[in-house]
């Protein structure tokens, strides 16, 4: 078995990511904002690599189905129905609609995904579900990537120990010795150790985590800390995320 972890998806190409399956983590916010979405009936999400390919994704889907969604800063893009708060994906605001997401650090970890054998989208707030799909793909593959957004290409606290912590829940009986795993993987581990279960200790402890307070979004680390609240399993393939698979809807 062999876990990989990589804290940035600065260098990651497409020859790296090709067949294997990879978990994408920005666990502040898009990843948990897009479970939310979607566990609150949107249809998709549409990852967008800028404002400019948001809006020309947009103008190609029918105007009523479609909503516009994404930050700069952490703030919301100006025109846009949407920031990147989780708290503002609510079933009446998202059930029925084709949402295009674009954010600084979360879309462009899924676009690099892209042409991966299979992209999960993982937060805590679908942990199980990530963990139980995990867990079938070492069983059947045998290997597993874990993609962290990080923040502006550079490491993220938040995103590493999110990755050592399903690092540390996949391990197979025996540990260590019964898995191989690169530097990545034993460095999210000690975070892991580290903070244990405490999601929201950590992300106030990471600069992203003391930004987002800053800026009044204290309510959405708690939202994000908060495992299993969102059990779907979103799924990226032919540029949209999705799920066929949801317990507990609305
Ligand atoms: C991102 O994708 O860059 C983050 O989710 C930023 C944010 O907190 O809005």
């Amino acid at each position: 078995v062999k876990i990989d972890v990589f804290f940035t998806p600065a260098g990651v190409s497409q020859p790296d990511v090709q067949g294997r399956s990879v978990v994408v983590i920005d666990v502040l916010r898009a990843t948990t904002t897009i479970a939310v979405a979607l566990h609150n009936g949107a249809r998709a999400v549409v990852p967008a690599g800028s404002t400019e390919e948001a809006l020309r994704i947009a103008q190609n889907l029918e105007r009523d189905d479609v909503l516009l969604a994404g930050e700069r800063r952490s703030t919301r893009i100006p025109g846009f129905a949407l920031g990147n708060s989780p708290h503002e994906f609510s079933s009446d605001a998202v059930r029925g609609k084709t949402i295009v997401l674009t954010t600084t650090n979360g879309t462009p970890a899924l676009i690099a995904a892209q042409g991966a054998r299979e992209v999960i989208v993982a937060a805590a707030v679908n942990f199980g579900a990530v963990i139980e799909r995990c867990r079938g793909i070492l069983e059947e593959r045998g290997e597993l990537m874990i993609l962290c957004a990080g923040r502006e290409r550079q490491f993220a606290l938040e995103d590493s120990f999110a990755a050592g912590r399903l690092t540390k829940v996949l391990l197979p009986e025996g540990g260590l010795r019964k898995v191989q795993v690169n530097d990545g993987a034993l460095a999210s581990l000690e975070l892991a150790r580290h903070y244990g279960e405490r999601w929201l200790r950590a992300f106030r402890a990471s600069s992203h985590g003391q930004a987002l307070v800053e800026l009044g979004f204290g309510a959405d680390l708690r939202l994000c800390a908060e495992e299993n609240t969102h059990m779907i399993l979103p799924l990226y393939a032919d540029r949209r995320i999705t799920t066929n698979r949801s317990t507990n809807q609305g």
